[in-house]
């Protein structure tokens, strides 16, 4: 495989990461091939992309993600009714929070981790059977499902599992197959507990979101971050927001996640059993830009490799052909607040997310009204 690490006269973009793509070994496959430097592909600052990262640096940073207690929920109104002012807070402030006492055992959240782990560094030939863009599979494995519309690669490998019902078991690979049936469910309970938290924050009765069908679909990204000797040169995530309702998101303890706040970026501190929460472009988009879906990203790191595990809730059929439309909430809209985004078809929206790739610009401007 030819990659450049200098810009000489015979870099051919196009042709590095159609090599690249072609190896089926990702990220991980470079590094383990004794690939030391950041190929010019996987370069940002050699384009000049710099994900606003002159900001002040995020350790001086004095803000920190809210941190939410669910232990009381179901058994104390008085107390469920302080969450869900904080659920509030947190969704109109941040669009990002961690949850702890959220009820799926700590054992579970390290099997999911170890999971994904031993899913990426299994053998390499029995995991290039699942390299694929085939949006189609019920499971793919890939390197940047944008590599060829971003403007830069990213330092990571992804598995995506739509398919998590004891139905789809053989369709999973081996190596994480009980373990991806055991923490979807309980990582879906737990998404109906918060769309319950956040209807009830958007002032809606508890059922309102669900009723949408706001999770009835379910994608888990099991990310993996393979360490890089020249981290600064690269991203682990490009900036960006997410292209789905709600996502639960489960970091092991090396770190690198960083949420937009106030123009700073800060950095999401791993807190042992927790997981993150976080609002997504459509329930932006639902909420009328009451509670919003935040801009953020994941740095490279010479320590790794660090995993990570993303789980978006969807709704059924965006990526297919039947045509599917949501836009504000009539509830929430009036004269005084109109709707700030048309209505839209989710096909179009995931498109349009795809097509252009991380790039640092809202997959939403070319619905807002
Ligand atoms: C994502 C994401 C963050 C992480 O999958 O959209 O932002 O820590 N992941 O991997
Ligand atoms: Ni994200």
């Amino acid at each position: 495989m030819v990659l450049s690490f200098e810009n000489g006269g015979d870099f051919d973009r196009a042709r590095e990461l159609r090599a690249f793509d072609e190896s089926k070994a990702g990220v991980k496959g470079l590094v383990d091939s004794g690939v030391e430097r950041v190929p010019l592909i996987f370069n940002r600052t050699w384009i000049g992309f710099t994900d606003q990262d002159t900001d002040p640096t995020t350790d001086e940073s004095p803000h920190s993600i809210p941190v939410i207690d669910l232990r009381c929920i179901h058994m104390d109104p008085a107390w469920r009714s302080e969450i869900v002012r904080d659920v509030q807070d947190a969704s109109r402030r941040w669009g990002f929070f961690q949850v702890v006492n959220h009820g799926i055992p700590e054992s579970l959240l390290d099997e999911m981790l170890e999971g994904v782990r031993r899913f990426h560094e299994q053998d390499t030939q029995l995991k290039k059977a699942f390299y694929t863009r085939d949006r189609s599979k019920k499971v793919l494995y890939m390197s940047n499902f944008d590599l060829f519309s971003a403007p830069t690669a990213n330092w990571r490998d992804t598995l995506y599992v739509t398919a998590s019902d004891p139905s789809d078991r053989e369709e999973l690979p081996e190596v994480c197959r009980d373990i991806l049936i055991g923490y979807s469910a309980r990582v879906r309970q737990l998404a109906y507990t918060l769309l319950e938290l956040i209807s009830e924050a958007l002032g809606l009765k508890p059922s309102y979101l669900k009723e949408m069908e706001c999770a009835e679909k379910m994608l888990i990204l099991g990310h993996y971050y393979p360490s890089c000797r020249e981290p600064e040169l690269t991203m682990g995530t490009t900036i960006h927001a997410d292209n789905d309702f709600l996502t639960i998101l489960l970091q092991d303890h090396i770190g690198g996640l960083e949420v937009l706040y106030e123009n700073q970026w800060v950095e999401v501190v791993p807190l042992q059993g927790a997981l993150i929460v976080n609002i997504g472009d459509l329930l932006h988009v639902l909420s009328n830009d009451k509670f919003i879906s935040v801009n953020h990203r994941v740095l490279s790191k010479s320590e790794g490799p660090r995993i990570s595990v993303a789980s978006f809730f969807r709704a059924q059929d965006m990526m297919g052909n039947a045509s599917r439309f949501y836009g504000p909430i009539p509830e929430l809209i009036s004269e005084e607040n109109p709707p700030v985004y048309r209505n839209i078809d989710l096909k179009e929206y995931m498109d349009y997310y795809i097509g252009k790739g991380l790039n640092g610009t809202s997959a939403l401007t070319p619905f807002r009204i």
